[in-house]
């Protein structure tokens, strides 16, 4: 398993922060566990009550390349599944697009219980400062326009709105990857947020 980094939130409070890899696998499924009804409608445009196994398959296939995840835990609480981290309580991904290599279409879940402590945001930061490590310019992400909670956390980071399809109801989102890094580099948690995008293989 990779190393934790602890990372402070506002609230004082601390979580520990990894990558995440193919081993995850019941991590994510606990976590999944943990979200409401809405949070996974809001997380994959669907009211799926579970996750296939496809679709498991899809989201452990994290190669720290093509397909990178981070994923937040808290320390004070027993973990779901019996692992030393404490309970997982959000995951950040971001796949490479396959046409462009500079371009990642990136997602984050908080469980509902530590949602609004800035967990997302945290997870997106470090999201931001591996891209740019490894040359990614622009992360995209589709959100629902319900979805206020993501549209704050992507304004505080200077993404802007693209129109792209028809549909009102989902939103399009780009953010630049260089000025996010940079706009970071003052920040309480850059060192361990570096640090952990320092792990990453080469
Ligand atoms: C969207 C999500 C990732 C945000 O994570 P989070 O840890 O709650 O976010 P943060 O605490 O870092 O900050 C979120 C900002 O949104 C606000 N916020 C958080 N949850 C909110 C909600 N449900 N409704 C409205 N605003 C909300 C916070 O107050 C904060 O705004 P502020 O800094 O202006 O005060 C989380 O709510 C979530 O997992 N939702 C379900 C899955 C999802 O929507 N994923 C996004 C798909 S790309």
């Amino acid at each position: 398993m990779k190393a934790t980094n602890a990372v402070t939130l506002p609230d004082g409070t601390t979580v520990g922060i990894r990558l995440a890899d193919q081993a995850d696998r019941d991590a994510l499924l606990a976590g999944f566990e943990r979200l409401s009804p809405t949070s996974r409608f809001r997380r994959f445009f669907t009211g799926i009550p579970y996750l296939s196994d496809q679709m498991v398959d899809r989201l452990t296939a994290i190669d720290q390349h093509h397909h990178v995840a981070v994923g937040v835990f808290d320390p004070t609480r027993p973990s779901d599944i019996d692992r030393p981290d404490g309970l997982g309580v959000g995951v950040g991904r971001y796949i490479v697009s396959d046409r462009d290599q500079s371009r990642a279409e990136f997602a984050v879940a908080v469980i509902d219980e530590y949602q609004g402590h800035g967990i997302g945001t945290l997870l997106l930061q470090a999201l931001v400062l591996i891209a740019h490590q490894r040359g990614i310019e622009t992360f995209t992400a589709d959100v629902l326009a319900e979805n206020h909670g993501m549209i704050s956390v992507l304004h505080r980071f200077g993404a802007t709105r693209v129109h792209l399809g028809s549909d009102p109801t989902e939103l399009s989102y780009e953010l630049a990857i260089a000025d996010a890094t940079a706009a970071l580099e003052d920040h309480p948690n850059h060192p361990a947020l570096t640090e952990l995008a320092d792990q990453l293989p080469t």
